[in-house]
């Protein structure tokens, strides 16, 4: 079970998906002959029953505020994505740069793609950290590019002096270095001094993708945002999203801040293909200061109380700047992630090589509470007991 949910999960079925396939499971389990489970599950119901804590979304929904401006901006759901609220220069004023530095996608995913599309061709290499948010390196199988993936430091930070030794290794061939910040899966941040060596010692004409979709969860004074080194006119890609934060993840926006040589560069690739109703939201969104203090905050006060209570359990966990964290579970995550999602909590996924981590996303107070409690109850006996306890007797 373990192995094929770990399979699910890699080939990236949504938690919707998941739960339609554990109906399905439970009914083809009982065979021609065995009593069926009962009627199929409904896969809406299964999803609205699980404490989301998979996919480091925010809990609480957009504000008041942004609701209302996309309910506002219904009239014009009958138009391509204009008029738009203004939110290139919404976007730009926010954040110090001008209009031509913007790049709007539907979601920063679909910057990573257009980075892929244009700066890794064919034999190109993409240098970044292992592990970490995989878009990238997945892109490549595609495009035929190539990833030097190096591996975290032994404390699980970014291992910036060889990043910075495989780009000059591999100078002709890099076409990207990519660089998460804060990092998913592990939260922690690549410090200022790290980010600023890396840019001085690599070549100045290799492009580097600084991925801030975390950027706003981040209350740690040796992190910085890379935006200035776009104001200084560096190659220098900054993705921002507003999924997470701003709780938008299911309307689909974000952008890049690049210098405007690279805005040219990748402009013709890009999509857009955004909504006009999103669009307001985001406009919205970046008004709404309190509200995102308020998230920040609240992701905080979650993500310290419940790995405090881990700890004190005996478990180990990586300080996260994020809104997920990661605890080591000390046995093959596959399994528990299974176990949990059995009883309703959504964890994980996998990031090889660190398969004994289990990822866990900071959801509402409530959720938090359900996945101690579903915690305490696979491990009752904390993180020397020899196997966890399953709903089955055993993994
Ligand atoms: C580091 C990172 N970058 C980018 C994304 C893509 O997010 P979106 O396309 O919703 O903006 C995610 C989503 O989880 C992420 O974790």
């Amino acid at each position: 079970m373990g192995g094929l949910a770990a399979t699910l999960g890699a080939v990236g079925l949504t938690p919707f998906e998941l739960a339609a396939q554990r109906g399905q499971r439970g009914a083809a389990a009982g065979g021609a002959a065995a009593k069926p489970d009962g009627p199929p599950k409904d896969p809406q119901v299964e999803y609205e029953k699980m404490a989301k804590l998979a996919n480091n979304e925010n809990p609480y929904g957009p504000s008041e505020a942004v609701m209302k401006a996309m309910n506002d901006a219904w009239k014009y759901a009958n138009r391509y994505g204009y008029p738009d609220g203004g939110i290139r220069d919404a976007i730009a004023e926010h954040h110090g740069v001008k209009p031509e530095n913007i790049i709007l996608a539907a979601g920063s995913g679909e910057i990573l793609k257009l980075v892929d599309d244009v700066y890794l061709p064919d034999h190109k290499i993409v240098v970044g950290m292992d592990p970490t948010y995989g878009s990238v390196y997945q892109y490549t199988t595609n495009s035929k590019a190539k990833a030097i993936k190096v591996a975290l430091k032994k404390d699980y930070t970014a291992d910036i002096d060889a990043m910075i030794q495989e780009t000059k290794l591999h100078s002709r061939d890099v076409g990207l270095v990519y660089l998460c910040n804060p990092n998913n899966p592990t939260g922690n941040i690549v410090n200022k001094a790290d980010i600023k060596k890396l840019l001085n010692s690599i070549p100045e004409e290799i492009p580097v993708l600084i991925d801030e979709a975390y950027h706003h969860f981040v209350d740690n004074p040796n992190y910085e945002t890379s935006i200035p080194y776009v104001l200084e006119g560096r190659r220098v890609i900054v993705a921002r999203t507003f999924s997470k934060i701003a709780a938008l993840a299911g309307m689909r926006l974000g952008f890049a801040i690049a210098p405007k040589e690279m805005v040219g560069e990748m402009g013709p690739f890009a999509l857009s293909s955004i909504s006009s109703v999103v669009k307001y939201g985001g406009v919205a969104a970046l008004k709404d200061t309190a509200y995102e203090a308020k998230m920040k905050a609240m992701n905080k006060q979650l993500r310290d109380r419940t790995t405090a209570e881990l700890k004190q359990l005996g478990w180990e966990t990586i300080p996260s700047d994020a809104n997920f964290f990661m605890v080591n579970l000390k046995t093959d995550m596959g399994p528990i992630q299974t176990e949990f999602q059995k009883r309703n909590v959504l964890v994980g996924r996998r990031f090889s090589p660190m398969d004994n981590w289990l990822r866990v996303s900071v959801g509402s107070d409530d959720e938090m509470k359900r996945f101690v409690t579903v915690f305490k109850e696979i491990f009752p006996n904390g993180p020397d007991a020899k196997k966890p306890t399953t709903s089955a007797g055993g993994i």
